[in-house]
């Protein structure tokens, strides 16, 4: 049996990620959950999980280290990585929207719109005709039309908390995200049959 090397995310995706594995029938260590360690076998699966930043999983596997990941779909368009998208799993489930204080117009002249998604801004915005100014943010992106940084945000939107307890809201809603299992093409082709069992028994369980 091929040893598959799986790129997972931190964070957010990852208890999600877990559980659909789990309940997909696959043995995990519980240490994949509990450490600090960055690569874990699972040795009865012949497993190998790569734990990085949710942006970098696309990297792994379009180079290859990486048979497999789990990405969320807002980092499958903003980084436009040759990997293919085998499936839809249903899980971390949100939006991306246009956010601001209440009752503000934007700057007339060139807005200025904070995101961590410079390319998604950048094509919403070209897509309704308005020239804007992108000023790319990695984190906290809510503190930037509260202190004056930015009009606008282009962020995930989830439970709608952080845009609530910030006094933001939500302008325009972009595109609705979940996540996908991608595959390396050449990994998909020389490693076929194991990547195409786990598909059929992660699709089983992926959520509608
Ligand atoms: C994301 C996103 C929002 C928040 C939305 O941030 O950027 O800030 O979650 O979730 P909510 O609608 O449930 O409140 P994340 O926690 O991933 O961290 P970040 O601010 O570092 O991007």
């Amino acid at each position: 049996m091929d040893e598959l090397t799986i790129a997972m995310p931190k964070g957010r995706i990852f208890e999600e990620a877990y559980e659909l594995l789990v309940k997909a029938g696959y043995d995990l260590p519980k240490e994949l959950d509990d450490s600090r360690k960055l690569i874990v076998e699972a040795p009865n699966e012949r497993f190998r999980f790569i734990l990085a930043k949710p942006m970098d999983v696309p990297v792994y596997v379009e180079h290859g280290v990486a048979d497999i990941g789990i990405a969320g779909k807002d980092v499958m368009l903003e980084l436009d990585r040759s990997v293919h998208e085998l499936l839809d799993l249903g899980i971390s489930r949100c939006y991306i929207a246009t956010a601001g204080l209440p009752n503000t117009e934007m700057n007339p002249v060139t807005p200025r719109i904070a995101t961590k998604y410079p390319k998604i801004a950048s094509r919403f915005y070209r897509g309704k005709g308005e020239q804007v100014e992108i000023i790319e943010l990695n984190g906290s992106i809510e503190l930037a039309p509260m202190i004056g940084l930015a009009d606008r945000i282009v962020d995930i939107v989830s439970t709608g908390k952080t845009l609530k307890e910030n006094g933001l809201v939500e302008y325009e809603q972009i595109v609705d995200i979940t996540s996908r299992l991608i595959a390396n093409p050449v990994s998909y082709r020389l490693k076929q049959q194991r990547i195409r069992e786990l598909v059929e028994n992660l699709r089983k369980q992926a959520k509608a």
